[in-house]
């Protein structure tokens, strides 16, 4: 009222537009984020033994990540064995890991704000001919979205090149979810890896590649990396932690 030419107008995707450029000071904070990740899934996995639950793998990661000055979780871990590595959304069930069954950990940490996501499928015994397919499948469209990754291009294409490939090996309809999110002061923000996504990919985008297969009766495998994509335009991995297939003696 006591501005009367006033005149509001709406500014809904500025911020999360500008959030989607990184500056070099938080890329520096988000690959000290991802080295304390993928250090404290190292320790993780070491942890992984035959009747540990969900819930003590979880109490572990929680304080690897304190310990490695990790501020918490940036999300509530996916910890899962056996067929529930397909479940997507898996929430915490009393399960303890039985010999032979596969093990999928989501997992991201919080550091001076700034958010992590990664994932890893592990194995206890010599995967079947068909899980290897898929961890071979999974592990190739991560790897082929990842390079093909470059400045100027959309991010629909990322996500066209890993489900083709997925699509192309027969597993098309079980790959159920985008390809990735960009990462930054929220574990999901903008911009979108998704066949709808209209961005296009800039220096100083920070966004994950989580391709995976999900088959009910089996299993799933997910893959999920975070890449940043550099000055030269290409993605650089944020995220170093093994991708080959691991069998874990447990
Ligand atoms: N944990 C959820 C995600 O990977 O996006
Ligand atoms: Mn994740
Ligand atoms: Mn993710």
């Amino acid at each position: 009222k006591a501005l009367p030419s006033l005149k509001l107008k709406p500014v809904s995707g500025l911020v999360e537009s500008l959030r989607m450029i990184k500056e070099p000071g938080e890329i520096k904070i988000m690959r000290k984020a991802c080295a304390i990740a993928d250090e404290c899934l190292k320790r993780l996995v070491k942890t992984i033994k035959v009747g540990v639950s969900e819930d003590e793998l979880e109490w572990n990661l929680l304080r690897f990540a304190r310990q490695l000055g990790a501020d918490g979780f940036s999300f509530p871990p996916i910890i899962c064995f056996g067929k529930n590595t397909a479940d997507v959304h898996h929430h915490k069930e009393p399960n303890r890991l039985k010999k032979g069954q596969a093990a999928l950990i989501d997992m991201g940490i919080e550091y001076k704000g700034y958010m992590t996501d990664m994932t890893r499928t592990f194995y206890t015994r010599k995967p079947s001919k068909i899980e290897q397919k898929i961890y071979s499948t999974v592990l190739r469209a991560n790897e082929a979205a990842i390079s093909a990754i470059k400045v100027g291009k959309k991010l629909s294409d990322i996500d066209k090149v890993a489900r083709d490939f997925i699509k192309k090996a027969g597993f098309g309809a079980s790959f159920g979810h985008s390809t990735g999110h960009g990462v930054g002061l929220q574990v999901h923000e903008a911009p979108s890896v998704s066949e709808k996504s209209t961005d296009v990919i800039k220096p100083g985008m920070v966004f994950t590649v989580e391709p995976g297969i999900y088959l009910n009766h089996l299993g799933g495998v997910r893959i999920e990396d975070m890449v940043y994509v550099n000055d030269h335009g290409k993605g650089e991995l944020l995220t170093k932690f093994p991708k080959n297939l691991q069998i874990l003696k447990i």
